[in-house]
């Protein structure tokens, strides 16, 4: 009913208690539909999803850990982009990872030592990671996503890719698989995601590193510890004698000129060409990428944007974009002391373009070319964006420590060329988001522990050193996170300096008012480790008044008193607070002091709006253009299995959300959150 008043500057809900409860909560008047779920067919001739570890074909499934998402508006028939349309559109979805017990009859076989997995059940596997898209409509009774449409897809770690930029073709790409370096299989660990103004998606690479197995002397096949390749595996956390994830590597194929299981053994063969066609020793470069996807064209192949760096790609999202100006791609790389990055088009915008319907190609024009920057936030409140430019500073062939031989080498090598400029280690960078009014960046930074984090190595940025007594893993360091944000120089996409502060401090409200629970959190709005972070649509009503911004968490510090969560805030402006001396506590009781920038603290503009089902995660946020319907992902719920598996299960949502006493595996999915007066959500 688009009569429904909205008041745009004011949250307008009830705060959720924080809870242990198995299902979904949001505040009186919402209600909560589940709309896309593990397993749920896309095509008419696939089965229902039985749910008890025996469904196969996944590529025809819904995949598991839902995570990023983005809504894409289609008009009333076919496939064309309607942005305004919040009645039919294409939900781009993330399959991040799996819970791997949930997908066999009695868990994984094959995992012992000397053992091979079997193909079908890595099949399965591999198929539930990557990303769906999938028509949804809204009838009579609601939303639902069309089984049979079409425009469905799944693409999934075997769809074939192409790759664009710089590292297109270089020798570190060459393999097996495409001699050339042009051409990669799949997408894998797919995280966060960016909104393309043209009517794009981008899906980020981020654990990658974990699937791929080292032999245990492959550091000696390499050239040893001070072999460039054995110093940017370490560097991405890749370890000799790694064993893989899932041991997918270990598969036997019906096939045996079927390479997709034994590329995940990245395993130096010294009787392999050194060029790397014969061996797998180059497939991990494939991976740790932005994706470009065209949800509106099913047979579209998916472009890897290399300009915009190799790291765990969180998420990537756009400045707001500006008539003549080159947009910026904000983007964190996700684990503990890494750094914020943004990439700057070389190409200034031209807003035409958000209309082409080659979408790709104006992926090309704006993501293929231009310059990757490193944040490095000072003490004063001031910040500098530094160049990774091949040949510029130490990016040389005569750095000592990595020397770096083209560009190629920059951007595959991203932490060593940002380690080499003399970035700020951050206590590990999630989303970014956007304000769409005022331009702002807002960046997510979840958590630190001590030993990356410790009491004398904090600065301004990330200024904390504590100890969480509900952090049952008692991890000194900063266990609760902060959300920091940015202002550029002049508003611009181009700076290369900016202005910064710490919008929020998370932290139980019981916890040190002066030194820990800085922004002065209570009840309704006490949280920990930040992740998903997203800014309300500018076509909904208040959009552009008084912007919406939801923060979702993954958290291992308060799960003992609530599970995860997402709130809802209405923030200020970067330096809307002030300068904040805090003192930080060691574990033997010794002190430090620490100058930063606190913004205001955020009181009734932060409001905990939901709260999830058991050992899940919220994360992944879109709307309707008309701000009305909101779809949030579940991600994991159950993930700790239980003790009676296959039995019982330690969560049985989404089936508990209706029925309390439901028994069924979990399954992660994607919810459809509405206002019962058909009001925007939130206002
Ligand atoms: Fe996929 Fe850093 O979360
Ligand atoms: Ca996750
Ligand atoms: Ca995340
Ligand atoms: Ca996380």
């Amino acid at each position: 009913d688009s009569t429904v008043t909205v008041a745009p500057g004011k949250l307008d809900f009830t705060a959720v208690p924080k809870n242990l409860n198995d299902i979904v909560t949001v505040p009186a008047g919402y209600s909560v539909t589940v709309l896309y779920r593990l397993g749920d067919p896309i095509t008419a001739a696939t089965p229902a999803y039985a749910n008890n570890g025996t469904d196969g074909n996944f590529a025809q499934r819904a995949g598991d850990h839902h995570d990023g998402m983005t809504y894409f508006g289609l008009a009333a028939t076919g496939n064309a982009r309607d942005d305004l349309s919040s009645t039919r559109g294409l939900l781009a979805i993330n399959h991040e990872n799996i819970t791997q017990r949930y997908l066999h009859p009695n868990g994984p076989t094959g995992t012992g030592t000397g053992q091979s997995r079997p193909e079908a059940e890595a099949i399965k596997e591999i198929e539930a990671h990557g990303m769906s898209v999938i028509e949804i409509a809204r009838g009579a009774t609601g939303w639902s996503y069309v089984q049979g449409s079409a425009l469905n897809r799944r693409i999934t770690p075997l769809t074939p890719m192409v790759f664009n930029g710089p590292v297109r073709g270089s020798t570190q790409l060459r393999t097996r698989f495409s001699p050339d370096g042009t051409q990669g299989r799949g997408t894998i660990n797919n995280c966060a995601n960016g909104t393309m103004p043209w009517g794009s998606y981008l899906t980020c690479e981020e654990n990658w590193v974990g699937y791929f197995r080292r032999g245990g002397t492959d550091n000696a096949a390499r050239g040893g510890a001070t072999a460039k390749s054995v110093i940017s595996l370490n560097r991405y956390g890749s370890s000799q004698g790694a064993s893989g994830n899932y041991g997918w590597s270990t598969v036997s194929p019906a096939d045996p000129t079927n390479s997709g299981f034994a590329r995940w053994n990245v395993s130096v063969d010294p009787l392999a060409p050194a060029d790397g066609t014969g061996d797998f020793r180059n497939e991990i470069n494939q991976y740790g990428w932005v994706v470009e996807v065209d949800p509106y064209d099913p047979t579209s192949t998916p472009r890897k944007r290399t300009a915009l760096g190799r790291m765990n790609h969180e998420g990537c999202w756009p400045s707001k974009m500006v008539e003549g100006r080159k947009p910026a791609f904000y983007m964190g790389d996700d684990a503990r002391g890494e750094y914020l990055y943004k990439f700057v088009s070389n190409t200034p915008w031209v807003a035409a373009d958000a209309n082409n319907t080659n979408r790709l190609a104006m992926g090309d024009k704006y993501l293929d070319a231009g310059t990757l920057y490193v944040a490095r936030f000072d003490a004063t409140g001031q910040g500098v964006w530094l160049p990774l430019v091949f040949g510029q500073g130490s990016l040389t062939p005569s750095n000592a420590a990595y020397p770096f031989a083209d560009q190629a080498d920059v951007l595959i090598n991203a932490r060593l060329a940002a380690d080499a400029v003399g970035a700020t280690k951050m206590d590990r960078p999630e989303w970014t988001t956007v304000n769409p009014k005022t331009g702002e960046m807002y960046l997510t930074l979840t958590n630190n522990n001590a030993s990356v984090r410790p009491l004398n190595g904090t600065d301004a940025a990330n200024p904390r050193h504590y100890n969480d007594p509900k952090d049952t893993t008692a991890q000194r360091g900063n266990p609760n996170g902060h959300i920091l944000r940015l202002r550029e120089t002049g508003d611009s996409s181009e700076a290369t300096t900016f202005q910064w502060d710490i919008y929020t401090f998370g932290a139980g409200a019981d916890l040190d008012a002066t030194n820990i629970n800085i922004s002065g959190l209570d009840a309704s709005n006490d949280f920990s480790s930040p992740d998903g972070l997203w800014f309300s649509r500018p076509t909904n009503p208040g959009g552009l008044v008084n912007p919406l911004m939801w923060i979702q968490t993954d958290d291992g510090a308060y799960t003992d008193v609530t599970n995860c969560m997402m709130l809802a805030a209405m923030p200020g402006v970067v330096g809307d607070g002030g300068v904040k001396t805090i003192t930080n506590t060691g574990a033997d009781g010794s002190t430090s002091s620490q100058q930063t920038f606190a913004g205001k603290a955020p009181g009734s503009n932060l409001r905990r709006f939901l709260v999830g089902p058991k050992e899940c995660e919220i994360t992944g946020i879109d709307s309707t253009p008309d701000g009305r319907t909101l779809f949030v992902n579940i991600q994991h719920p159950g993930e700790d299995v239980g003790t009676n598996f296959p039995t019982s299960f330690s969560s049985n949502w989404p089936a508990s959300q209706t029925s309390s006493s439901a028994v069924s595996r979990p399954r992660s999915a994607t919810i459809i959150i509405t206002k019962d007066d058909g009001g925007v959500v939130g206002l």
